[in-house]
């Protein structure tokens, strides 16, 4: 099985963690039926300061022809804030990306590190954000003038009923008996319109409980009683917001993943965190929210959930003998992004191989 995968490195730590991404990508080649082709699709700031552009038509190009992308970071301290990082929405708009799931869960191995007291953790942490990716705040309607700005939260009923109905679908197919909802439906018009929709779909789910939280109220409950949620549904301001706090209880920002998905297209994996510019060149990165967004590629985009499971199971195992310094651990080896690659890398391998 043939897949040509475009490879978006980007600024700061993006180029550290992708190559353990690919590094995992070509393990998975060594030992199954599946070959991949890696095709660069330079994007981000350090492009755009050569080229003056942030999404070079040659990489969109290079993108739309392959059959997934698999996404570092960018951004640059030096340069004006949305200058690098428009490339993003560029992308997730030109591909319509409806779809940006967000999982995080937290391995046992890592309660000692979570932020939480043990019994705020409870049974454990395993949600998965299903963000809506291409409207909201985020239509990038709106102006900037001397003394006064504005952006348009536009919502339609097309973009809430797909992401929605991706949302129950998703419960369904991972066994969840709850969906939440999280809105501002008490202030906001697009909140009204989303918990109506919400709703109405729901409707059709009658195996699955529905629930509606408001945003500010969700920040403390997922702090509270993370354990009592597993498929959230929410807009594209309140999801990016949230899922920073959650992958912050899961150990760090750098052990969250991401795909911006549209089924059955050219779909998008990239870890939920950023350029990193305060830890960019010293080698120490997690690469894991990578590594497990080529988990959600192969699950999401190729299908194949049995090596899904086991990038799950190598990470898991790789966290027992050792860890980046941002999840670092009293008794157990400091690793550089390189070594947590590799100690996974080996993981896989051994369980692929068996
Ligand atoms: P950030 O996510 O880059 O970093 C926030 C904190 O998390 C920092 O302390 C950083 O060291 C830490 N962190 C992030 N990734 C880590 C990893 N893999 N391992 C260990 N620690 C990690 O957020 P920021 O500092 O607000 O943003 C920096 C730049 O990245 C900005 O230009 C921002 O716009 C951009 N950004 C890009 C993306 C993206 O490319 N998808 C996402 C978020 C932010
Ligand atoms: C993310 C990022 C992006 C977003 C930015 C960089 C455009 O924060 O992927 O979470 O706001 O969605
Ligand atoms: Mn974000």
């Amino acid at each position: 099985m043939k897949k040509i995968i475009a490879i978006t490195r980007g600024d700061g730590c993006g180029p550290e963690v992708v190559n353990e991404g690919i590094k995992i990508l070509k393990t998975i080649s060594e030992f199954t039926d599946y070959e991949f082709e890696f095709n660069d699709a330079p994007a981000g700031g350090e492009v755009w300061k050569k080229h003056g552009v942030n999404l070079p038509e040659k990489s969109f190009d290079i993108i739309k022809k392959s059959d997934a992308l698999l996404f570092g970071a960018i951004g640059l301290p030096d340069l004006k804030p949305g200058v690098a990082e428009s490339a993003i929405l560029k992308l997730r708009q030109g591909l319509d990306l409806f779809v940006n799931l967000r999982p995080v869960k937290l391995y046992n191995t890592l309660r000692e590190i979570c932020p939480l007291k043990d019994e705020f953790i409870g049974d454990g942490i395993d949600i998965t954000f299903v963000r809506e990716n291409t409207e909201g705040l985020y239509k990038n309607i709106g102006k900037l003038e001397e003394n006064s700005a504005e952006n348009l939260m536009l919502y339609t009923r097309k973009g809430c009923e797909r992401i929605i109905k991706f949302g129950f679908e998703y419960a369904k197919r991972m066994g969840h008996s709850k969906v939440t909802s999280v809105d501002k439906a008490n202030i906001l018009k697009p909140s009204q319109l989303w918990r109506k929709i919400f709703h109405e779909i729901g409707d059709n789910y009658s195996n699955l409980e529905t629930e509606d939280i408001y945003i500010d109220a969700f920040c403390q409950w997922l702090i509270r009683a993370p354990y009592k949620f597993q498929t959230v549904v929410t807009g594209n301001m309140f999801g990016d917001i949230i899922s920073d706090e959650a992958a912050f209880l899961i150990g760090s920002l750098g052990m969250a993943s991401s795909g911006n998905i549209h089924p059955g297209k050219v779909s998008m994996y990239e870890p939920i965190h950023g350029s990193a510019p305060d830890i960019a060149g010293k080698g120490i990165a997690n690469p894991i929210g990578t590594i497990l967004s080529v988990k959600l590629m192969m699950e999401e985009s190729f299908n194949s959930l049995d090596i899904g499971n086991e990038i799950d199971k190598a990470v898991e195992a790789a966290l027992h003998e050792g860890r980046t310094v941002d999840i670092k651990s009293k008794n157990l080896k400091t690793l550089s992004t390189i070594e947590m690659g590799d100690l996974i890398a080996i993981k896989l391998k051994n369980s692929l191989k068996a």
